[in-house]
């Protein structure tokens, strides 16, 4: 009997990638959207690579009584929850809109886990380790309080799973702490549509070189770190993608150690600013439109996941590198240019 995931903002960057993923690994996916945050390209890319319309119920997470008709009207066995808003600018200026939309919508599919028993796998952020003291980061590195009201709603919502987890029989739950997923499905009909100006590096990279923004400002160059720009853990979007089938696998065959378990989602490689713009241009034979600019505040120095607990856990392990993952992101630009 085929399992059923319901993967909510499945229209969404890391969503419809998951929601691929899951159907070719066997499950039927129910994609769950309000596209408040974007808008069909990714959905209609999933079905095109799918070969099918996939079932997809436009609602809203913080409407109680649609959260509940849509559990009625699906046998849920797992839940992946994305839909919350993700721009740590816009949630120091907009607070109160990030704390309703990401605490109410988790919160609303956890009383559907309490009231149903169900697995449930949140989207959480390696910004919740903060300016980490000690790299790499493992999942017994200390959350640091968070610097923005995003990443405050992802250390919330873990913690709201953990407690309905240790309350309520029937839950479970894995939290996925992503490092900074990028680039494109190699189908190049999915990937990354942020709004208006980009605030993350690779889609300003793609957008400058395709010639819609006329130069990365790269945010600092005065950091200690080899090349005095900033270091990051970048993880290709599909081996995210794969990753939450891993963790749906763990859930639903039985094999959890713990009802609750937090894993780190990155390649345990360090990549800085100017070695992802000088891999860019290599890979795609461009010259890119840079200049240095000063540091952009909030920004952490460096950050890179120690993995081996995914890797042995999860058997789950980063398999592209960084050339295939900027070959892939510049094919998607080029296709949404129309090129
Ligand atoms: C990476 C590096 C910038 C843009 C955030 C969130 C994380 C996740 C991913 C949502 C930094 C530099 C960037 C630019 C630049 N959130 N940069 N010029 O800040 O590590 O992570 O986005 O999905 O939770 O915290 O990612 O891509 O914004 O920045 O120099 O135009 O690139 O200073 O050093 P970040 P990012």
């Amino acid at each position: 009997m085929k399992k059923t995931v319901l993967v909510s903002g499945g229209a969404g960057f890391i969503g419809s990638h998951v929601t691929v993923e899951l159907a070719q690994a066997g499950y039927d996916v129910v994609i769950a959207d309000n596209f408040s945050n974007c808008d069909r390209t990714n959905y209609d890319g999933v079905c095109r690579i799918l070969g099918k319309k996939m079932p997809l119920v436009e609602m809203d997470f913080c409407d109680a009584k649609a959260v509940d008709k849509l559990f009625d009207d699906y046998k849920i066995d797992a839940c992946i929850h994305f839909a919350a808003y993700k721009a740590v600018g816009e949630s120091v200026a907009e607070p109160l809109m990030y704390y309703r939309n990401n605490l109410l919508s988790f919160i609303n599919i956890l009383d559907q886990a309490h009231k149903r028993g169900l697995n449930v796998l949140f989207s959480s952020s390696a910004t919740v380790y903060g300016e980490p003291e000690h790299l790499p980061v493992t999942e017994k590195s200390p959350r640091q309080p968070a610097t923005s009201p995003y990443g405050n709603t992802k250390q919330m919502c873990e913690d709201f799973l953990r407690d309905s987890v240790a309350a309520y029989p029937g839950v479970k739950g894995i939290a996925l702490r992503y490092f900074n997923p990028i680039g494109a499905h190699p189908s190049a009909l999915i990937g990354e549509l942020p709004r208006g100006v980009p605030n993350n590096l690779v889609p300003f990279i793609t957008q400058t070189a395709i010639g819609k923004r006329e130069c990365l400002s790269i945010f600092g160059n005065d950091y200690p770190t080899p090349d005095g720009t900033c270091q990051r853990d970048y993880i290709d979007i599909v081996d995210l993608a794969k990753a939450h089938v891993c963790a749906v696998a763990r859930m639903l065959d039985g094999k959890m150690k713990k009802p609750y378990e937090v894993f780190n989602v990155g390649t345990g490689r360090p990549v800085s600013v100017m070695e992802l713009v000088t891999a860019f241009e290599k890979v795609n034979g461009l010259k890119l439109n840079y200049k240095f600019a000063p540091r952009r505040a909030g920004d952490v120095t460096a950050i890179w996941a120690d993995p081996t607990l995914a890797n042995e856990d999860l058997g789950w392990k980063a398999e592209r590198s960084v050339e295939e993952t900027l070959a892939a992101a510049w094919a998607w630009e080029k296709r949404l240019a129309g090129k």
